[in-house]
């Protein structure tokens, strides 16, 4: 089979597409026949080297995908041949991977296998933020400061589901006008006046942060008393102003996904399950790339302005 493999961190040239045997399932574990898998921010910070926590070389990137279970190792209950699934936690950015059984699930039919793609990672990050962290309820305002890229639109999903008044932020016309289609006002990322405005004034009980070093100093000002501003993402140091905090009683939080638990974890699944069966949760794609271009789609996951999740065709 075809995979992209890395043999020393660096630039998107470091992508290169090669032969590679099929790997085959141990107990425990399925192999899936990849139709698309998705491409993060965090895929291009663990190629560059710069992640906080790093492969061992050579090694496949990806870690979200879906595609048409193959092959069913021993002791597998639960997962058949034949069974479309979108997954986490396998090197994606390949023809096939294989996966433990616990990591995929099924995909709904009238969900392609991009849009599957675009499952993985964004929404239980969006999940975690919004409830196991910032603990939103029905009639917060949120903003989510970085609302049209996936885990932003995947965030904005959640909240509509929830109840909850959200606000989000893009940079383009188009961003905004996919904000706005998640039932969202939509305003640019530094609108500052006007996202206080769109409260009417009384500020944010919750701001899902994704670029910290870029916002974080000027968020305080946006939150309500006792409100959160939830560190979903950042890529650099930041500052922020404590007495915009403390006159609030307010508080800023970290969060990663890898720190779920067990049970948090089945709780974020059973969730994001039953929002994409009953349509409340529709994955969005904003730009698709052949599986040889693996570098281009890094690139616009990197730079380019969002209108969803960057996926790669892997078949
Ligand atoms: N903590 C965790 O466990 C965890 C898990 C997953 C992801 N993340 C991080 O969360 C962030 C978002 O991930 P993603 O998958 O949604 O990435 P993405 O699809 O590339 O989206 C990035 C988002 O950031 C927005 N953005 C760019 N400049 C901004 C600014 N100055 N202020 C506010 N927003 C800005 C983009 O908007 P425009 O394109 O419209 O400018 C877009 O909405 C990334 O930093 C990622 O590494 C963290």
């Amino acid at each position: 089979m075809r995979a992209i493999c890395v043999h020393a961190f660096g630039g998107p040239e470091v992508l290169r597409l090669e032969e590679v045997a099929d790997p085959r399932p141990g107990p425990g574990q399925v192999r899936v026949r990849l139709q698309a898998a998705g491409v993060s921010p965090a895929d291009v910070e663990v190629r560059a080297g710069t992640f906080v926590r790093l492969p061992q070389l050579p090694y496949t990137p990806g870690s979200a995908g879906a595609g048409v279970v193959d092959a069913v190792g021993e002791g597998v209950a639960g997962v058949r041949v034949g069974d479309r699934v979108w997954l986490t936690g396998a090197p994606t950015y390949a023809e096939a991977c294989v996966v433990a059984a616990g990591r995929v699930h099924p995909l709904p039919a009238r969900l392609s296998f991009a849009q599957g793609a675009a499952i993985g990672g964004s929404y239980a990050t969006a999940y975690q933020a919004i409830h196991l962290v910032a603990g939103v309820r029905p009639g917060d305002h949120v903003l989510v400061h970085g609302g049209s890229g996936a885990v932003g639109t995947a965030a904005l999903q959640l909240l509509a589901a929830h109840g909850a008044i959200a606000v989000g932020t893009a940079a383009s016309e188009a961003g905004r006008a996919h904000v706005a289609a998640q039932g969202a006002a939509a305003l640019p990322h530094d609108a500052w006046d006007d996202l206080l405005a769109a409260t009417g004034g009384r500020g944010y009980d919750a701001i899902l942060e994704m670029r910290a070093e870029d916002n974080v100093l000027r968020d305080g000002a946006l939150l309500a008393p006792r409100g959160t501003v939830v560190l979903v993402g950042a890529h650099a140091e930041a500052r922020f102003n404590p007495l915009e905090l403390m006159v609030r009683g307010a508080c800023i939080r970290g969060m990663a996904t890898f720190l779920l638990t067990a049970d948090e974890q089945r709780r974020v699944e059973l969730a994001i399950a039953a929002g994409l069966a009953d349509g409340r949760l529709v994955p969005a794609v904003g730009q698709s790339f052949p599986l040889a271009e693996a570098a281009s789609a890094h690139q616009a996951v990197w730079t380019g302005a969002k209108a969803g999740k960057v996926v790669l065709q892997t078949a």
